[in-house]
Formats: structure tokens, sequence, C-alpha cells
């Protein structure tokens, strides 16, 4: 990494302003239900608290209040929630900028405090001079560990690297590595998984990747549009008609590349999708009127028998419906396959993470990203602003 990181700089006697990504999700009663992305952070706070920082004061964004404060948006919980893991109080502001807050900070009795939500001022998304200006007056030094918003140009991911000295944090370092590795260096075979609903999202991906691993495997959502651009009968099963063409490319491109993508050859399906709907499972053709929820039993084992020599894995995008427990049979098997195999595994954010969790087999893989949007980003290869804009070594 040509990036400063945490480790590079002096703490001692410093107040270190830190990006974190505490984006998490909440139920109606706003209790946070799943908080890896604030443990995920622990490890940069603990070192910068140990290294002799004065003050470790950490801002974040929560949902999308576009620019107003709503209620609901509050960081409040969160700082709860961390104040629990770390074992000490965490000073929680309602704002994040300002002269009260830079008050506030300065005559705070605890070591950590967390700003209220960011994205409550309009200027944070507008990537505002001032705004980042004044985010930057909070502190001597600047560390960001948001890998999950670390494709967004905002002023506190990207505009205060104008006036701090910006290094990264153990997170965003870790995120960089994995992800880096399996593109620009990996043990091969790299056998790639892409699944999720729709082939729009994954386009990227697949132009970037298609050159770089061995094999693309393809479920989900997406892969009934490549199984009709090679003329296979998909009953009513999700279908991007004007990406055909698009899926035709890719499967030729594939072929002079001498690549393997390979497709699911049964199906689990339907007559509606609900969670009680009668379900069977077909062979290649689906017939009319029946909606593919899941890969079958012999496209489970095809897939298995290429994982199987795979050196390195990168997954992103569930292979079925898996939030519905009757169509997840084939994401869950699959994850519970990588999770035994000897290889490097790397878990795209989102709901490829949140179904290796419910599967409980998030020990089992060597990276799962905390990043949704920003993971698929890298792995299309675009340059992520949170990144590039931290300090050269
Ligand atoms: C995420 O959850 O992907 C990040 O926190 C970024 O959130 P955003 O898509 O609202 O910018």
């Amino acid at each position: 990494m040509d990036k400063l990181i945490v480790k590079d700089v002096d703490l001692k006697d410093k107040t270190v302003l830190m990006r974190v990504d505490f984006n998490v999700p909440q139920d109606a009663a706003l209790n946070i239900t799943d908080d890896t992305r604030i443990k995920a952070a622990v490890p940069t706070i603990k070192y910068v608290l140990e290294n002799g920082a004065r003050r470790l004061v950490l801002m974040s964004h929560l949902g999308r209040p576009d620019g107003k404060r709503v209620d609901k948006y509050s960081l409040r919980p969160v700082a709860q929630r961390l104040s629990g893991l770390l074992g000490e109080a965490v000073n929680f502001l309602d704002d994040c900028a300002g002269n009260e807050v830079k008050k506030a900070i300065d005559s705070s009795k605890e070591r950590v405090i967390l700003l209220e939500n960011l994205r409550y001022h309009p200027e944070e998304e507008a990537n505002d001079a001032d705004f980042s200006k004044q985010l930057s007056s909070l502190a001597d030094i600047y560390i960001n560990d948001a890998f999950g918003t670390a494709h967004r140009a905002h002023a506190s991911t990207e505009g205060v690297t104008h006036y701090l000295k910006a290094a990264a944090g153990l997170l965003l370092e870790k995120e960089i590595k994995y992800l880096g590795d399996a593109l620009i260096n990996p043990v091969r075979p790299f056998v790639v998984i892409l699944g999720g609903s729709k082939v729009s999202d994954k386009i990227g991906v697949i132009e970037n990747l298609l050159p770089k691993a061995d094999c693309i495997i393809i479920g989900g959502g997406m892969s009934y549009t490549f199984l009709k651009a090679q003329g296979k009968q998909i009953g009513n099963s999700k279908l991007e008609k004007e990406k055909i063409d698009l899926a035709k490319n890719i499967l030729e491109k594939a072929e002079e590349l001498k690549k393997e993508i390979l497709l699911p050859i049964d199906h689990v399906v339907v007559d509606n999708i609900a969670k009680d709907a009668r379900y069977e499972v077909v062979g290649e053709i689906i017939p009319d009127g029946k909606i593919a929820v899941d890969i079958g039993p012999k496209t489970i084992a095809l897939f298995k028998d290429k994982l199987r020599l795979a050196k390195t894995i990168v997954w992103n995008g569930p292979l079925g419906i898996f939030e519905m427990d009757v169509f997840s049979k084939g994401t869950e098997e699959i994850a519970e396959f990588i999770a035994c195999l000897k290889c490097v595994s790397i878990i795209g954010g989102g709901d490829t993470a949140a179904a290796v969790s419910k599967f409980k087999l998030e020990d089992k893989m060597t990276h799962i990203s905390t990043g949704g949007g920003a993971s698929l980003e890298f792995l299309e290869g675009k340059i992520l602003p949170g990144i590039v804009a931290l300090t050269d070594k």
C-alpha cells in the first residue's frame, strides 16, 4: 500500500479524527440488528487509544437522511453499543460540526467521542470545502477506516484530506490487502462466484474479472438472462431483456479468452414467490409460468466440483432467494462447502455477507468485506476516492 497507514503516524497526545462506517441495520425500535461494522472498527480504535492519542473523535453516517435531521437516523444507539464493545464510556455529541462541538470535544472527560450523523448536513455529501475544513478543525490528524464508504467522495472521506494528514485505519488496510491481492496476484486457480438479482449490477465486475479469473460461476437471478442468451427456456424467471445481447457478448468474450463460465443446469422453481409456495426441482428447461428461485442439486454439485480445486475464491451475490429459508439451500450449501476448503475465500459485503452471517460461517471465511457498494466498485477495478485521497507514504 502506497498510502500512510495508522501505524506510520505519531499519535502521541494527538486528537484523532476517524471516519468509520457505522451505517448499521436497525429494527423498527432502532435496535441494532447487526453490529459487524462497529466491531470491525474496534481494532483501529483500540490501536489509536493504546498508542497515546489524547482523544479519538469518531464520525460516520447512518442511512440516507438527505441533509436533514431525522431522528431515526441518529447514531446515539451506536454510541451505546460501541461503549459496550470497548468497555469504556463514549461521549455522544448531538452534532458533528461547529463551535459547540469543538468546545465539547476539547472539554470531554471521555477519550472516545462519537459525533452525530454527518448526513444531517447536506454539505457532507456535497463534499463542501468549508464543511470539510470545519471537520478537520476538530483534530490534529485524520484516519479513514470506513471502507464501506470509500467509494463516496464526501466531506468526511475526501474533503477533509485536503486539510489534515490522512492515514488508513487497520480495517481499510485489511480490505485493500485481501481484495487487492485477489485482483492483482491471486493464487490460482482463481474462481469468482457472482449472483444476485441483476446482471446490470455486475457488468463492471464481470468485465474486470473475466480476464483475471480462471472460472466465473454465475447463479442467482442474474443467471437467467445468461441462460436466455444461450437460447435456453427460462419460464417466468427474472429476465433483463435489454441485457441479453450484453450477456451474449460476455459469453463470447469468455470463449475467446478461453475462460470458463459456469451456469446453473437445474433449478428450484415455483409458481409464485412466497415463503410457503410449493416448489419442485426441474432440469435445464424451466417450464412456462415457472419462476426459478434457487439452484438445484446438480448445479450445487457442479459448482462444488469447480470450487474444490480453487486456491482463491471471490464471491459476490447470493445464488437464490436466500432470505426465504426454503430457497436458501443453494447459497447455504455453497457457503458451507467454501467454509471447509483450504483456500483464500473473500466474501463481498452486502447480501453475500448477510448470507454468510445467516449461516453462521463468518469465522470460516478468510475475509468478509464490510463494504457492499465499495467492494463491488473495488472489484470493478474502480479507484475509490476515499482511498486515493489519503496521504502518500
Ligand atoms: C453502505 O452501506 O454501503 C455504505 O455505508 C454506504 O452507504 P450509502 O450507499 O448510503 O452511501
